[in-house]
């Protein structure tokens, strides 16, 4: 155990004054949910929204939903690398995944590869296309693919809470849409998934599913309120060397489990979310600031190669929720990463492999995933958050230097 200043790779605090806003939310019960519902609505302009217990729970939810419609369709397309809470969230909704290579220069699927991957439609019910680290994937380009063939295409937006493309919210360009509001995402409510969609369609089959819920588990915004007080003292950087000591807690790790439970969310995290729009704008500015730093620093180590800028459609800085960048060689990424982990650096490798490498999963077709592959090898993410100081970038940077040594 090292105690020393320790960045979280990504963070968006919960203070003190938003955990009484909790408890305020709390004692106005489901009027406190109604609000940020509303909320959320006029913001993302959609006229449909829900909140459950997580991202992954909304994309099982919503799943379920499109296969109601579409009984004999029970495939669905992702990336072959993507956070592993969407094959558990597949499997949880009892269908199959089907992969898809991805482009490393961009973490959006190789279109060229998805294309091939698309066939045979028949069976395909729905694709899901992330947005990684906030990074906006081609939405445009995988529609025209699609070409409407029936197939659904849910957007990913869990690590893009409030980023734009073309004026246009992230997480309202596909069918359907959702966002995490779990720790270390755009915005965070401890925990918590947000579906967004125009389908009245998609909305009637989620309402009576997701009204069903309500009503279960009361002790759970106690659990909740522990874990806000935990997270509001324990991400700063300051004590962040504590639970990231307990190996235990299993901090940073992506984890494939399709056991998850699925419940309501709760008044107490939408009154953690008062003042929600303004705290995000906060939030984002502090990591687009921060992104464009890096990437000018950056630019003075060759062998680092922060993967926004080979987004060519991309114009805008993006207040990403950590920086991906990719590194020359092995050698070198581990030196970072050891050196990272030994002085409390905050950078740190992205999922460890691609998905058609997790054991228990039943995939329709497995194969080779070069794309993926690479991805899972040379990728690492820089703290982009706002608790990153300055003092913090010299510390990186002499980091990057002890490498390059
Ligand atoms: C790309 C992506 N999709 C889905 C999820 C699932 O969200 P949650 O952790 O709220 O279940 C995550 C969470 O890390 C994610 O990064």
């Amino acid at each position: 155990m090292r105690i020393q200043r320790t960045l979280p790779p990504a963070a968006a605090p919960i203070t003190i004054n938003d955990i009484f806003n909790g408890i305020k939310g709390l004692r106005r019960g489901q009027a406190e949910i109604e609000n940020f519902k509303a909320d959320i609505r006029k913001k993302f302009r959609v006229r449909h929204c829900f909140f459950v217990s997580s991202g992954k729970a909304a994309l099982t939810l919503i799943l379920h939903a499109l296969h109601r419609f579409s009984p004999d369709r029970d495939e669905v397309l992702i990336p072959a690398f993507t956070c592993f809470s969407v094959p558990s969230a597949i499997v949880r909704a009892g269908l199959k995944g089907r992969l898809s290579d991805v482009d490393p220069a961009t973490l959006d699927f190789d279109f060229r590869a998805f294309r091939n991957a698309l066939n045979p439609k028949e069976k395909l019910l729905a694709v899901v296309s992330p947005h990684l680290f906030g990074l906006p994937a081609n939405i445009d380009k995988l529609q025209d693919l699609l070409n409407d063939s029936g197939v659904a295409v849910i957007e990913d937006a869990a690590q893009a809470m409030g980023e734009e493309l073309g004026g246009k919210p992230l997480g309202t360009l596909g069918d359907i849409g959702f966002f995490s509001l779990g720790r270390g995402k755009a915005f965070s409510t401890v925990e918590g998934g947000v579906i967004v969609t125009n389908s009245d369609q998609l909305a009637d089959a989620l309402q009576p599913v997701i009204q069903k819920l309500v009503g279960q588990s009361r002790g759970r915004p106690l659990k909740i309120a522990a874990y806000a007080l935990a997270l509001s003292a324990l991400t700063k950087p300051s004590l962040f060397w504590l639970p990231k000591s307990v190996s235990g807690l299993k901090l940073g790790e992506t984890i494939y489990d399709p056991h998850f439970p699925i419940h309501p969310y709760s008044p107490f995290q939408a009154g953690l979310a008062r003042n929600w729009q303004k705290r995000l704008a906060a939030f984002q500015a502090a990591r687009r600031e921060s992104v464009l730093h890096w990437i000018k620093i950056l630019a003075d180590y060759p062998w680092l190669k922060p993967v926004c800028l080979e987004n060519d459609y991309i114009k805008d800085p993006i207040p990403l929720i950590r920086l991906p960048v990719r590194v020359q060689n092995s050698r070198l990424r581990d030196a970072m990463l050891d050196i990272s982990k030994r002085r409390g650096l905050g950078i740190m490798p992205s999922y460890p492999t691609p998905v058609g490498e997790i054991k228990e999963l039943g995939l329709v077709n497995n194969g080779q995933f070069p794309g993926a592959r690479q991805c899972a090898d040379d990728l690492v993410t820089f703290p982009v958050h706002g608790f990153v100081s300055p003092g913090d970038r010299r510390r990186i940077v002499a980091g990057l230097e002890a490498v390059q040594a």
